[in-house]
C-alpha cells in the first residue's frame, strides 16, 4: 500500500462535486478535467496559517513596512530560487504582483507598442494569444519540428520581421509539458539577442517539474539574458492557490523595472494578506506535501499511456516533462472538429485543443492533479 499522509489517493467524487470552485462548479455533473487547478486536499501548513490569521484577527493592513514594501513573500523569493534552482538574484528588481498574467500584460504594454510582434511557441496557453490580440500586438508563433520547435524557421523570420520585440516564454510550457533543457533555453537567449527581444518568462509550473527532469530559470542563464529578462511566477500552481491571487515578478529588463517603479500608486494594487501568508508557508513549511502531488502526478501520467490503450485506443499522448496537464492528440478517434464537445456530451469536461491555437486541432488537455481513480473514471467515461 502506497502511502498517503496528505490525502491525496482518496478523493471523495461528491465531495469534489460540492466544492464552490470553477473547475466543479462551472460544469455541474461532469468529470472536470479542465483548468489548472487541483482537486487535491490543501496542504496542512497553508491551511494551519490562513486559519492562524482568521483566529489573531489579522486581516487589517499588514505590517510590511509602508503601503508598497514588498511582501514578505516577494522578500522570499530570492531565497526559494538561490535554493531550489541555485538562480541568485537581488531583491531589488523583485516586485510583488496579483497575478502572473497581470505581470505578463504590464510587460507588453510598457515594452511594446501596438503593431509589434510576439513571439510565442505554438500551440500556447490562450490567455497569451489574448493578451497579444487584445493589445493590438502581432503573433509570431514557433512552430513545432516533431517533439520540438522550428527555431531555424523562427530565426530566418526575424531576420526579415523587424517588428518583434518579445519573446514570451512559458516555461516548463502549457499545454506541452515540456521542460527546456540548457541547450534549448541557450538557443531561444541566443535568437533573442541576435533580434534584442524582451523575454517574458512565465515560470509558474517550474515546481511541479517530474523526476529526471530539471527546471532552469531562463534569466539564470547569464548576465546579459537576465538583462533583457522578466521572470513571471507564483506559488499558486503548484501549491493550488489560485483563488488567493499573488504573484512575483523579476523585472531583469531595467526599463520594465522602472516602469514599475514609477507607477502612479496604488495602480497594481497590492498583495493579499492571505495570499501572502499561505506563499510564505507554501514556500518554507511544504515540501512534502509537494514532493507527495509530484509523485501521484507523475504516477498518474505514467498510468495514462494504459487508460488510453484501454479507452481511448489511436489517441497519442507523451507523458509530460512538467505540469499536471496531459496533451493529448485525440485525431485519429475520428471526433469531428471540436472533440471537446463529444467528450463534454459523454461527461467530461476537457479544455478544448483549438483554443491554444495552431497545432490544438485535434487535441484536448486533460489535468492530472486528481486521484488515481477520479482520472480512470474521467477517462473511462471519455470513451462513452
Ligand atoms: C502558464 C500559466 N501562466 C499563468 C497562469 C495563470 O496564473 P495567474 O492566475 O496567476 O494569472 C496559468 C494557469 O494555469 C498558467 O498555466
Amino acid at each position: 500500500m502506497t502511502s498517503d499522509p496528505f490525502g491525496l489517493r482518496n478523493l471523495d467524487l461528491d465531495d469534489l462535486r460540492a466544492r464552490r470552485v470553477a473547475k466543479w462548479q462551472a460544469h455541474p455533473n461532469r468529470f472536470a478535467a479542465w483548468v489548472a487547478d487541483m482537486d487535491f486536499p490543501v496542504a496542512p501548513p497553508i491551511a494551519a496559517a490562513l486559519h492562524e490569521l482568521v483566529d489573531r484577527h489579522e486581516l487589517g493592513y499588514p505590517n510590511w513596512g509602508g503601503p508598497y514594501a514588498p511582501s514578505p513573500a516577494a522578500k522570499l523569493f530570492p531565497e526559494r530560487m538561490s535554493e531550489r534552482y541555485g538562480w541568485a538574484i537581488d531583491m531589488d528588481r523583485v516586485h510583488d504582483l496579483v497575478d502572473v498574467i497581470q505581470g505578463v500584460r504590464a510587460a507588453i504594454h510598457h515594452r511594446s507598442v501596438p503593431g509589434d510582434g510576439i513571439v510565442l511557441h505554438l500551440p500556447a496557453y490562450h490567455p497569451f494569444l489574448d493578451s497579444i490580440e487584445a493589445s493590438g500586438r502581432r503573433l509570431l508563433g514557433v512552430a513545432r519540428d516533431g517533439d520540438g520547435f522550428d527555431y531555424d524557421d523562427l530565426d530566418e523570420r526575424l531576420r526579415h520581421d523587424h517588428t518583434a520585440r518579445i519573446w514570451i516564454l512559458c516555461h516548463p510550457h502549457n499545454p506541452l509539458g515540456h521542460v527546456f533543457e540548457r541547450d534549448e533555453l541557450e538557443r531561444i537567449a541566443e535568437i533573442a539577442a541576435r533580434h534584442d527581444l524582451l523575454v517574458i518568462s512565465d515560470e509558474i509550473h517550474a515546481d511541479i517539474t517530474m523526476p529526471g527532469h530539471v527546471h532552469v530559470p531562463f534569466a539564470s542563464l547569464g548576465d546579459e539574458v537576465a538583462s533583457r529578462t522578466v521572470t513571471v511566477t507564483s506559488a499558486s500552481k503548484a501549491f493550488n492557490l489560485a483563488g488567493l491571487r499573488w504573484a512575483v515578478t523579476h523585472a531583469g529588463d531595467r526599463r520594465f523595472h522602472d516602469a514599475l517603479t514609477t507607477l502612479p500608486g496604488h495602480y497594481l494594487g497590492a498583495a493579499n494578506v492571505m495570499a501572502v501568508t499561505a506563499a510564505v508557508a507554501a514556500w518554507t513549511e511544504c515540501a512534502p506535501w509537494l514532493d507527495a502531488v509530484i509523485d501521484v502526478v507523475d504516477e498518474n501520467r505514467r498510468r495514462l499511456v494504459d487508460l488510453i490503450d484501454e479507452h481511448l485506443p489511436g489517441a497519442r499522448y507523451r507523458p509530460p516533462d512538467a505540469t499536471y496537464l496531459a496533451w493529448l492528440d485525440v485525431s485519429a478517434l475520428d471526433l469531428g472538429d471540436d472533440p471537446a464537445e463529444v467528450f463534454r456530451e459523454r461527461g467530461v469536461e476537457v479544455s478544448a485543443g483549438p483554443q491554444f491555437g495552431r497545432g490544438g486541432e485535434g487535441h484536448v488537455r486533460l489535468n492530472l492533479a486528481t486521484s488515481p481513480d477520479v482520472l480512470g473514471a474521467t477517462v473511462a467515461a471519455m470513451a462513452g
